[in-house]
């Protein structure tokens, strides 16, 4: 009967196109058949097929699932872990060391036969896990100032207090208001960089421009503890956001000034490198531990939790420097060596 013979490759065609990865498998666990994206997922190509489930599968919890739908007949849905998941050598390569996670669907067919269906969640479920720490995170900065502005603003509504205490307490609220305000800025900042498909407007200007924007901004607080910032330019040409680059040296010229003694020193300047302008930040100041670099650019990681609070840190404007070091398609380094200073250095397209 050609007729059902070209409907049944067409059902064929159709299971081999799914992104998911589809398996049949009997009732005494042989896989009958396999589509190319379950081999792929599993690290093997076409050796699935005529295979046992124990053979590929070292998780017993699938193998407990398949019996459990024979059983019964209902669907089971349901999320299995492993590492050593796969048999072939690429598959042990590939698996070694790395966790998968793997959605399954489990459904009968008929009294021989079940059908798997099974997707890689690997990634969905790494990004869960990166949501949910970022909202913790945003929280508990909340929570810290949150809690000082209710316990004073319950205070100030006592009456017994003296102009002076009041006034002072006034003080405080302001201050938690305004680091409020500074962390709700810096994560719409970091929200907008990372919908990459916006580009930011780039505009032409000069290495000297920015730095003197960024001495502006930064002069006031170097101030305060005595610091004197160095800024060397050559009036090198540069298309690039302005305002973006502005905002990422002065988290850096705030963060060397932050992490460095009174009457220490800062310098800021600027170096062509081919088709690359380098902005370099240095300081002697207190230096960060070889194994918190790579940490430092992630979203909230402080090194010194009760210094860096003290300046009113959130442990965000390194990550909001890598954003805008990626979206000019550009880099950021950091080299430091522990009490006696860190460079960091923002490397720029020049067009
Ligand atoms: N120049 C530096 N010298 C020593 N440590 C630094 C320096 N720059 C950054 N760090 C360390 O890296 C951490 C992360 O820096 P980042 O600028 O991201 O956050 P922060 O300064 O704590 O807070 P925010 O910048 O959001 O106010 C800092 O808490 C600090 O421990
Ligand atoms: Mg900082």
């Amino acid at each position: 009967m050609p007729k059902k013979r070209s409907e049944k490759n067409r059902y064929l065609q159709i299971i081999e196109a799914m992104g998911e990865g589809v398996l049949l498998i009997s009732r005494k666990h042989r896989i009958a058949l396999a589509n190319t994206s379950a081999e792929t997922m599993l690290g093997m190509n076409k050796t699935v097929e005529g295979k046992r489930l124990e053979e590929i599968f070292s998780n017993g919890t699938l193998l407990e699932y398949v019996d459990a739908v024979f059983a019964d007949g209902e669907r089971k849905m349901f999320r299995i872990s492993s590492y050593h998941d796969a048999i072939g050598e690429d598959a042990v390569v590939r698996g070694k060391g790395r966790e998968k996670q793997y959605e399954f669907c489990i459904t009968l067919l008929d009294d021989k036969y079940a059908v798997a269906m099974f997707s890689d969640v690997t990634m969905l479920e790494r990004l869960e896990v990166v949501r949910q720490d970022f909202i913790s995170n945003v929280s508990h900065e909340l929570k810290t100032p949150l809690t000082a502005i209710a316990g004073f603003a319950e205070t100030l509504a006592e009456e017994s207090l003296t102009e002076e205490e009041r006034k002072g307490f006034a003080r405080i609220i302001q201050k938690n208001a305004l680091h409020m305000q500074r962390i709700i800025a810096d994560l719409l900042l970091l929200t907008s960089l990372d919908r990459s498909e916006i580009a930011p407007t780039m505009e032409r200007t000069t290495d000297t421009r920015i730095l003197q924007e960024v001495k502006a901004y930064t002069q006031y607080k170097a101030s305060t503890k005595d610091i004197e910032v160095i800024y060397t330019s050559s009036d090198e040409a540069i298309l690039c956001s302005e305002s973006l680059v502005v905002q990422a040296l002065i988290n850096l010229v705030i963060n060397a000034v932050s992490y460095s003694p009174q009457k220490s020193k800062v310098s800021v300047s600027t170096k062509r490198k081919g088709e690359m302008l380098e902005f370099i930040v240095s300081d002697r100041g207190y230096g960060i531990a070889e194994e918190d670099i790579p940490r430092i650019f992630e979203r909230f990681y402080r090194v010194d939790k009760a210094r860096s609070r003290e300046d009113g840190g959130t442990g965000l404007g390194l990550s909001i420097v890598r954003h805008i070091a990626i979206i000019h398609k550009g880099t950021i380094k950091a080299e430091s060596v522990l009490g006696e200073g860190s460079v960091f250095t923002l490397s720029l397209p020049v067009s």
